[in-house]
């Protein structure tokens, strides 16, 4: 078992598979696009393999594959599969924009998947294409749909709310729980790699930010009660509107900090071992790895040297990050 100096057990690696994705979302990538790390530069099928089983065997059970997009990786399947038949390993899930989910579905149950959370900020179109530049609204929600009937269920969805972009369709995007079993989060947006002018028509800086206590305001009117969150909802804070089908979930990583119950290192694409999603201080696990290195130590030190915390709140915004959030898997 690993446990950190704070006494957190460290049970969950998420893995970014790539920092490459077929969206551009605002928050996420600058409008130009990021520079993709070139291939030498990322980790292979098989590094990542031994990551996944030296982390196993000290103790990780659960994982989840991110990008990036970590549908465009092309080894995908076989990775799944490999994953899933790791000993130790007894969940695995992965976050996509759902938009190749039509087609991947049901080879990714097969796969040995469990579950999938999904990005999905806004029910029009329109708004769809100016959130994530070159996205397809109808394939994201096939995608979904396409999700569910496979089985990769229970369905999370992920709303990142933006004040001046999608703040106006909270009680639309609640609404869905209604009539699907599905699990709505928002999640304040962060303040990661994106802090730059998003472009003509969009929120400027510092404006763009709306905490959780400000979306439950806007949601005042739909009387949600306290839930008991499914297995895995994470940090966060679950209601519910009386007789829906699915949950309402709050997800406060400025406002409400969650670090003391936080169970999770991060791989980069890049082979990078990160404790904290707001700290730099890496470890260079891809070095050890070509090197032949055990992993084991290079994986302790650093859960050994996991901050307790961070220092970010909804009132002092600046980040100890170089990175994109695509480049760090969210
Ligand atoms: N703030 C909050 N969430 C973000 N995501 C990407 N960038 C940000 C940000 N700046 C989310 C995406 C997706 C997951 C990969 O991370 O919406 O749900
Ligand atoms: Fe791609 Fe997700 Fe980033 Fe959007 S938020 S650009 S879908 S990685």
């Amino acid at each position: 078992m690993l446990t950190d100096p704070y006494g957190r057990v460290i049970n969950y690696l998420r893995i970014s598979l790539t920092d490459r994705c077929n969206l551009r979302c605002v928050y996420c990538m600058p409008q130009g696009g990021a520079k993709w790390l070139p291939r030498a530069q990322r980790l292979s099928n098989d590094e990542i393999l031994r990551v996944v089983r030296s982390a196993a065997r000290l103790g990780i059970s659960k994982i989840r594959l991110t990008g990036g997009e970590p549908l465009v990786y092309p080894e995908i399947l076989s990775l799944v599969r490999e994953i899933t038949t790791t000993p130790g390993i007894t969940d695995l899930s992965l976050t996509t924009n759902a938009t190749l989910l039509k087609n991947l579905a049901e080879p990714l149950v097969r796969a040995g998947l469990n579950r999938v959370n999904i990005s999905l900020d806004t029910l029009d179109p329109d708004k769809f294409k100016r959130i994530t530049r070159l996205g397809d609204f109808s394939l994201a929600w096939n995608g979904i749909l396409a999700a569910e009937a496979a089985g990769l269920t229970p369905i999370k969805l992920n709303a990142v709310v933006v004040n001046g972009l999608n703040d106006d369709e909270l009680v639309h995007l609640a609404h869905l729980t209604l009539e699907h079993p599905w699990h709505l989060r928002f999640i304040e947006l962060m303040p990661i790699g994106n802090t730059d002018e998003w472009g003509a028509e969009l929120p400027a800086e510092p404006s763009r930010y709306l905490s959780v206590q400000q979306m439950r305001t806007a949601l005042s009117a739909l009387n949600l009660q306290p839930d008991v969150a499914p297995a895995g909802n994470g940090p966060a804070r679950t209601f519910r509107i009386p007789g829906a089908r699915g949950t309402v979930g709050f997800i406060s990583p400025l406002g409400e900090h969650f670090c003391q119950t936080c169970n999770r290192l991060r791989l980069t694409a890049d082979g990078k071992l990160r404790a904290c999603l707001f700290k730099t201080g890496e470890i260079d696990l891809r070095s050890a790895i070509r090197e032949s290195q055990p992993l084991e130590p290079f994986i302790q030190e650093s859960v050994l040297r996991k901050p307790a915390g961070h220092e970010l709140w909804l009132q002092k915004m600046s980040v100890d990050s170089s990175r994109l959030m695509s480049q760090i898997g969210g």
